[in-house]
């Protein structure tokens, strides 16, 4: 257990480095209004770590800054936008910190005698935190302007065409949600696990695509406000969309600075709760619900239990799902036969998150985690929940009771969607 918690850190800290091993400009630069600069989230994974495993959450405590220099470091205080014009570290000061921070919080590791789950449950949080840093850290790199600086992406399994659409999930009660019990690192919205009764549904196998998509922009979709929400129709019309983001309306796009064709049978990427639910609705479809999908994922009606994950107990391996963010993209749909749930539903772990239809809400008896602004703050929010992890996500940030959630216009983080249908 301490070695889960010790590797996860590590792991973390490695992705976390690579991903900011770039000359000062490149970490300075706001790339984006939409995100910080890269400094920005570098010293802000230390400032968290220093808060929850150096001083157990006592903000007023002293711990390795000053407290004015920590106070750039709150998400709450600072937009986004206006982080770069913050006299922030710097990237040598930045760096020296963290590796403090960490030397602390690993000699504390290997002191506790004997540590439980719930002893270790701050040191997986903490990783988890760093590990959403390192995704919203690739979306930064994804709106960056410039020639290529992340390298090819590791290969990836080959796709195959998927037999039947969609599979029926019949009527009945499932747990949805989990209990620190058998999911030790599960985060406070995730918990505690309770029994839900849904109405039959029918879930695709696999997720929209680009050559699907593609169809819909053909069709003059993003033309016809019939498909749209009220709202998501004002949002186009405001926003200007005509396309996913990074689409250059020739069949290729943009990733990481390189231009590409647009891969037919890659999930897309990159759209927006409004464009997921016009597309559904274009196709006679809609998006699934926050318990449908989990219900999809992980329900064994079978044994009348959850799995771990959706085909059983073992950990993911790169033969299973597309995780950990060393492909920078996502796999071709129908990659990962074997990582089907009992209902028979692919790649619903990693590639792209998956817009659902559900509003970011507590689970009945919701208790809040060490960390206690991390959810609570969000719920009945203008959000929308994501599910099922994309290729970014990393380390023990994934699992099929993760909850992700973010506004409804969001687009530039690692999204796509799959459609479900009444039954
Ligand atoms: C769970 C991805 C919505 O980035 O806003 C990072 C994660 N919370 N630091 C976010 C998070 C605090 C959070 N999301
Ligand atoms: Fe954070």
């Amino acid at each position: 257990m301490r070695d889960i918690a010790a590797n996860g850190l590590q792991t973390a800290r490695a992705r976390t480095l690579t991903l900011t091993e770039f000359d000062d400009h490149e970490l300075t630069t706001q790339h984006s209004p939409l995100m910080s600069p890269l400094v920005w989230d570098l010293a802000h994974i230390g400032q968290q770590e220093d808060l929850w495993l150096l001083r157990g959450g006592e903000s007023a405590a002293q711990g390795l800054l000053s407290c004015q220099v920590e106070r750039l470091y709150d998400a709450f205080e600072n937009p986004r936008a206006t982080r770069a014009t913050l006299p922030l570290l710097s990237p040598a000061e930045a760096r020296t910190y963290l590796a403090d921070v960490r030397n602390r919080i690993l000699d504390g590791l290997d002191r506790l005698p004997d540590p439980s789950g719930e002893d270790l449950f701050p040191y997986v949080m903490v990783e988890q935190h760093e590990q959403m840093h390192n995704e919203t850290m690739l979306a930064t790199h994804q709106l960056r302007d410039g020639t290529p600086i992340l390298g090819a992406g590791a290969p990836l399994p080959t796709g195959r065409t998927v037999p039947d659409g969609s599979v029926l999930v019949p009527a009945g009660e499932f747990v949805l949600g989990v209990d620190g019990t058998e999911e030790p690192w599960s985060l406070d919205n995730e918990r505690p696990a309770h029994v839900v009764d849904l109405a039959a549904f029918r879930i695709a196998r696999v997720p929209v695509t680009n050559a699907e998509y593609q169809r819909f922009v053909d069709a003059g979709g993003y033309d016809e406000p019939r498909w749209w929400s009220a709202r998501g129709w004002a949002h186009r019309q405001e926003a200007g969309l005509t396309a996913p983001q990074f689409w250059l309306g020739d069949g290729s796009r943009r990733r990481f600075g390189s231009v590409e064709a647009l891969v037919p049978d890659e999930p897309v990427q990159h759209v927006c709760f409004f464009e997921a639910e016009a597309y559904a609705a274009w196709a006679g479809a809609r998006l699934p619900s926050e318990q449908e999908w989990e219900k999809a994922c992980v329900w064994d009606p079978e044994l009348g239990r959850r799995r771990r994950w959706p085909w059983g107990a073992a950990d993911p391996t790169p033969a299973l799902a597309n995780l950990g963010g060393g492909s920078l993209r996502p796999a071709p749909v129908g990659a990962y036969p074997d990582g089907a749930s009992a209902y028979g539903v692919e790649q619903l772990i990693g590639d792209v998150w998956e817009w659902t239809s559900s509003g970011f809400e507590a689970w009945p008896g919701f208790t809040p985690m060490l960390y206690r602004q991390y959810s609570a703050p969000f719920f009945g929010g203008d959000f929308r929940v994501l599910r099922g992890g994309s290729w970014a996500v990393g380390g023990n940030t994934i699992r099929p009771s993760f909850r992700n959630w973010d506004l409804p216009i969001r687009r530039q983080i690692f999204t796509g969607f799959r459609l479900a249908w009444d039954a």
